[in-house]
């Protein structure tokens, strides 16, 4: 009797110490994986208010941006979609259904103030994932998944911007949110796969000249260096995206690499194995095997390479493992010949992320760190647990269909007309002079406020 009794007392000592058990994760076992990943959504879910009376349906709200909302019900639905539990479908229709917008484009009146291409897009992404994963369309008087995702690209294509840097869009949307002069690759490059995918999905090849496009602008102004393939951030466009590295922010995101390299993957596929996107995804593929190998750390472990030895990780990044995990998975769906590559990898990673999920006190919070053999950063959050999430359940992808397309198994309707984009353009991308004045009235009074209150408490 003495065994069972000093295995409770250790396993005492271990949470007394914070030196966390984990779940221990069988990355071939699909029980396994599924088992964990309830867990792990069960407690991400513990963060959405979104569901509560007099609550938005759709936002998880601070510290967590629209943005990353919209990707967490893209995590839900592969969560659905891999584990057949349908526990989150309804809020996930429902959160889905409610942020679309006036114009059915995911362009909701509450989000203007920081409405940037990438934010709409990644609502877009998981609408596509919806469409492809044949997730139980909405009734038919609501808009459906892939006529939201034609919507989004019909409002960005007439965004794209001959004014400098030789096109691309701009990070944001309207000119008077900050960040409106920075052009960069996830705005683009999410603008690249969400076309990459419509073309597949619908067949038109409209969408793929645009994809095509999107890509060629990309490398143009070196955001991918294509002889490293390393995946810059952006460039400030009022040095015209210059040769000379001025302006440029060179920072290197997993989500940057992972959103092109999954578009280059819907690319290969749809141009039925082209010699052109396999080069490009064998580039990007060795480009991304930075992200496996954290300084001083075990091999062939995801982690965020800019921010995470530092733990210097804003909210947005600590959720970018969980796209690049989603986006790996989709690689090797429709470029097989990808699966040697990035299973191990994925497969390690997901063992390690889950020995960092039994954390907090309900033993169920994740951390950011998977390279800390089971120790806790002290992390926690809707980003760590959709990254956990994401690298699990992707564990599951081998041996699943091929996304749906409109011909083969797809059920969702179209519209290439979606989004009325020259609404939308028309009304809301003027600044009128009384919000002008009203902003300018707004600093000046803040500027007083604070001028005061510093003198008030500097005072002796
Ligand atoms: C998950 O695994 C744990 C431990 O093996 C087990 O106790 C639990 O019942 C499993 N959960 C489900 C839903 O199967
Ligand atoms: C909202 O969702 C959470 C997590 O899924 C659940 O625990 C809670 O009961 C739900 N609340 C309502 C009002 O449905
Ligand atoms: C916009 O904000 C208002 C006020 O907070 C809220 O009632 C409404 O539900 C929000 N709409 C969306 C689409 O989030
Ligand atoms: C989801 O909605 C459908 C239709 O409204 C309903 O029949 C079903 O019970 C709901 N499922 C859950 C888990 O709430
Ligand atoms: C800006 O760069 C584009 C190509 O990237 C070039 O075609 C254009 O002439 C440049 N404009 C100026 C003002 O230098
Ligand atoms: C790509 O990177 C290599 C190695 O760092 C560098 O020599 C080259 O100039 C870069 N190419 C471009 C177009 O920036
Ligand atoms: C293909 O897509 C383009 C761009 O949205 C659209 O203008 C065109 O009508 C579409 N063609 C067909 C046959 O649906």
């Amino acid at each position: 009797m003495w065994f069972p009794l000093g295995l409770l007392w250790l396993l005492a000592l271990m949470q007394y110490l914070h030196l966390a058990i984990g779940y221990e994760l069988d990355p071939l076992d699909r029980y396994s994986i599924s088992n964990v990943s309830q867990r792990v959504a069960y407690k991400m879910m513990q963060y959405y208010p979104g569901n509560q009376t007099g609550q938005a349906p759709g936002i998880f709200g601070e510290p967590i941006f629209w943005w990353q909302s919209g990707a967490v019900f893209g995590g839900l639905i592969d969560y659905w979609y891999y584990t057949g539990d349908a526990g989150y479908n309804n809020a996930t229709t429902e959160a889905i259904l409610f942020q679309v917008g006036d114009d059915r484009n995911f362009m909701p009146q509450n989000q203007s103030h920081s409405m940037g291409n990438d934010d709409q897009c990644f609502w877009a992404l998981t609408a596509m994932s919806a469409a492809e994963k044949v997730f139980p369309d909405p009734p038919p008087d609501q808009p459906q998944w892939v006529a939201l995702v034609q919507a989004v690209f019909n409002s960005q294509v007439v965004r794209w911007n001959m004014e400098n840097c030789g096109g691309g869009l701009n990070w944001q949307v309207f000119k008077f949110n900050e960040g409106y002069e920075y052009k960069n690759t996830i705005s683009n490059g999410c603008f690249f796969q969400i076309a990459a995918r419509l073309a597949r999905y619908t067949g038109n090849d409209t969408y793929a000249v645009w994809a095509e496009k999107a890509w060629d602008w990309v490398e143009a102004v070196r955001l991918i260096n294509t002889t490293t393939w390393e995946v810059f951030d952006g460039h400030q466009t009022k040095t015209n995206c210059s040769k000379t590295r001025q302006g440029l922010d060179d920072k290197r995101w997993t989500y940057n690499h992972g959103i092109l390299l999954a578009g280059a993957a819907y690319l290969y596929n749809y141009s039925k194995g082209a010699d052109k996107w396999k080069n490009r995804i064998n580039g990007l593929l060795q480009a991304s095997d930075f992200f496996f190998q954290p300084p001083g750390g075990p091999a062939d472990t995801m982690f965020e390479a800019m921010c995470e030895p530092w733990r210097t990780c804003n909210y947005d990044q600590r959720s970018f493992k969980a796209y690049f995990s989603r986006f790996l998975a989709l690689t090797v769906n429709l470029a097989p010949f990808t699966a040697k590559h990035i299973m191990p990898k994925l497969r390690n990673s997901a063992i390690a992320a889950a020995k960092h999920c039994a954390n907090g006190d309900d033993g169920n919070n994740c951390g950011m760190q998977w390279t800390l053999n089971g120790q806790w950063d002290g992390m926690y959050g809707v980003g760590e647990q959709l990254s956990a999430l994401e690298t699990i359940q992707n564990c599951l992808i081998g041996g699943m269909p091929s996304p749906a397309t409109q011909k083969d198994r797809g059920t969702s309707k179209g519209d290439a007309n979606a989004g009325d984009a020259r609404k939308t353009r028309g009304k809301r991308t003027k600044v009128t002079t009384p919000q002008k004045v009203g902003a300018a009235l707004a600093t000046i009074i803040i500027v007083i406020i604070v001028v005061c209150v510093s003198a008030w408490v500097a005072m002796p």
